[in-house]
């Protein structure tokens, strides 16, 4: 599906060759505040809601959706928040060449593509090759939290992860319908207008475990254009 491509110049946005040029995350924003990763930040509503409560952290939004990146960059400017930058970059293409083991603190995935076709279910984000480049780019600690209102999609994600020992869970059941005061999305508020749940996971990185660097899942490729924003 092509895209109609809107040519985003807002200081916020980070191309690929910025941050190379960069060197690293905490060179582009100027300080060593722990990193945390919104992959689909969608139109960026989360991103921001969830920056303004943590001043002293620093959010990559990231989208494959140009339309998308370009509404969020506007949303983090008007905000006037320092510590948002935005990318249009493909979630497993950045976290294996631009995040090393260890280096996020907080990692969201609200509202991912669902896939809800059996025969495209292998599509979806979350599957065990995630987790581990996952764990990898976690710090001991670090936390994945997910959100889906699909509950084939929700039910399945809770069970991998409950299942993983290397991860702990921070709620008392493989997924809750509890958000508490984590803030909503626009897709989650969609759902939630309907009268559907969400399902919300919530798992940290137990310390000491060891992760081998892990490949790029079997079949990836990027399928877009990488530097065309
Ligand atoms: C259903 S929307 C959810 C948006 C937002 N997180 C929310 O909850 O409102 C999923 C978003 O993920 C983006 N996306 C899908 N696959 C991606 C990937 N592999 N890497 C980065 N973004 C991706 C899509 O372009 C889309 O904007």
């Amino acid at each position: 599906m092509s895209q109609r491509m809107t040519l985003i110049t807002s200081p916020v946005f980070i191309s690929e060759a910025h941050l190379k040029k960069a060197g690293s995350f905490a060179a582009l924003f100027g300080n060593d505040n722990p990193l945390c990763l919104d992959i689909g930040c969608g139109i960026g509503d989360f991103i921001v809601q969830e920056a303004k409560r943590f001043p002293n952290q620093n959010f990559i939004a990231i989208d494959i959706f140009n339309q998308g990146c370009s509404k969020t960059c506007s949303r983090i400017e008007t905000s006037g928040l320092k510590n948002i930058r935005m990318m249009r970059i493909e979630a497993r293409y950045l976290l294996h060449h631009y995040l090393g083991k260890d280096s996020l603190e907080t990692l969201y995935i609200n509202c991912p593509d669902p896939w809800p076709k059996k025969r495209h279910r292998k599509r979806r984000l979350l599957n065990e090759d995630f987790l581990n480049l996952a764990l990898y780019c976690l710090q001991p600690g670090g936390v994945l939290n997910f959100t889906t209102d699909f509950v084939d999609y929700g039910e399945a994600t809770g069970e991998l992860l409950a299942a993983d020992t290397r991860f702990s869970n921070l709620h008392a059941t493989p997924y809750t319908h509890e958000l508490g005061d984590y803030p909503i999305s626009k897709y989650m508020r969609r759902f939630l207008e309907l009268g559907q749940p969400i399902y919300f996971c919530r798992y940290a990185k137990k310390t000491g475990i060891q992760i081998d660097p892990p490949s790029l899942q079997k079949g990836f490729r990027l399928r877009w254009p990488k530097e065309d924003a």
